[in-house]
């Protein structure tokens, strides 16, 4: 038998009283206790299991919708008021899910803001780690210029900017140009992983060609250049032009007409945008996909491990959000966090450009997709 009193704490154990979920009742003793795991910079375990490892995934981001014509009026009365230039380095306008305020993040994962440039502006080239897409859904006169390389922005393009890519952008012509940036920012900002360097105060090369040097060696279906076959992490095409990714939808939906395989499901056409490299995303953080449903279509509803950001390109409809409907017209952006159940019901043909943070899901093997309607995982989560 020991003397020592802190045994004699041990041996006292069948006194102390438990609540119903068998927890140890409030006492000063317990409180001294915890007292002390602070004061030792810890922290036990027990107090906060639910929100630690909750059953299934429980999002503090919330299902949100943005309106284009809020997001264009806020722009414009920006651009009248606030230059754009070294320093702010951009006139973006980023979308905050109010679950995470006060940050300025759409998901825990993903960057969304509008970008506005004014007639004749430029913004200043710089770099940084985070890796950047932009989507423009209306509008052109842009040239944003990737490792001086100038390449035009149209409606309907996908534009890639990789980490550590110097970029700026100038406007060619005497009207204003708003599009959505896309980012890993929450991601690369809360893991610590950001750099950031400035460029030149010009664009390095003012030149506006309508085909960019990468699409010029890259942008070819199925073919890459011999003199560059190694895997690269995120896409050399600089610009996924519009007209392909019409051309690919609007195949699908003929073939299902036609009575091939080719949807995702019935009257839902979908895309991905890949790198020509290795077939994979286009960047190693984001996936970038486009959606179009015919008329009168519906998708099954999806729960998804990862957080996405839409943007209506085309037509109206709605966006279903956890049993909340919401209708949906050209330029308006919503949210998806993890695993918040959604589906699309299309009014007229429905155009939507989706990106998403599936790249780090699935490459630290997190992916799950449940579809309730019908019961099932979708075998590797992938959808
Ligand atoms: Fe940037």
């Amino acid at each position: 038998m020991s003397n020592d009193p802190s045994t004699d704490s041990m041996t006292a154990e069948s006194t102390v009283s438990l609540d119903a979920m068998n927890r140890p009742e409030p006492s000063p003793e317990l409180d001294r206790l915890y007292a002390d795991y602070a004061r030792i910079s810890t922290s036990p375990l027990w107090t906060q299991l639910d929100d630690l490892m909750p059953i299934v995934p429980s999002p503090k981001a919330i299902p949100y919708v943005w309106r284009w014509h809020d997001l264009l009026d806020i722009a414009r009365r920006s651009g009248d008021l606030v230059p754009v230039g070294r320093g702010g380095e951009r006139r973006a306008i980023g979308l905050a899910n109010p679950g995470l305020a006060p940050t300025a993040y759409a998901t825990p994962t993903l960057w969304c803001a509008i970008q506005y440039l004014g007639p004749h502006e430029t913004a200043p080239e710089h770099r940084h780690a985070q890796n950047a897409f932009r989507f423009v859904v209306e509008g052109e006169g842009v040239w944003t210029v990737v490792n001086g390389d100038p390449v035009a922005m149209r409606r309907g393009d996908l534009l890639m900017t990789p980490g550590w890519a110097f970029h700026g952008h100038h406007n060619d012509t005497d009207q204003p140009m708003a599009w959505i940036d896309g980012l890993d920012v929450p991601f690369v900002h809360d893991m610590d992983f950001g750099f950031f360097e400035f460029g030149s105060e010009r664009v390095t090369d003012e030149a506006s060609p309508s085909v960019s040097r990468s699409e010029r060696l890259w942008a070819h279906p199925g073919l890459t250049p011999l003199s560059a076959q190694d895997s690269q992490s995120s896409t050399p095409i600089a610009a996924y032009r519009w007209e392909f990714t019409d051309q690919a939808l609007r195949e699908q939906l003929k073939l299902e007409d036609e009575g091939h395989p080719a949807t995702l499901e019935p009257g839902h056409a979908a895309i991905k945008y890949t790198n020509p490299t290795n077939g994979g995303d286009v960047l190693p953080t984001m996936r970038a996909e486009f959606h179009r449903l015919r008329a009168g279509a519906k998708t099954a509803v999806r729960h998804e491990v990862g957080s996405s950001v839409w943007q209506v390109f085309e037509g109206s409809g709605a966006i279903v959000l956890n049993g909340d409907r919401r209708e949906l017209t050209k330029g308006d952006l919503f949210v998806v966090p993890s695993w918040i159940p959604w589906s699309l019901e299309a009014g007229t043909e429905f155009d939507l450009f989706r990106f998403s943070d599936a790249p780090i899901v699935e490459r630290l093997n997190f992916q799950r997709v449940y579809l309730p309607e019908s019961n099932r995982y979708l075998p590797g989560g992938r959808g």
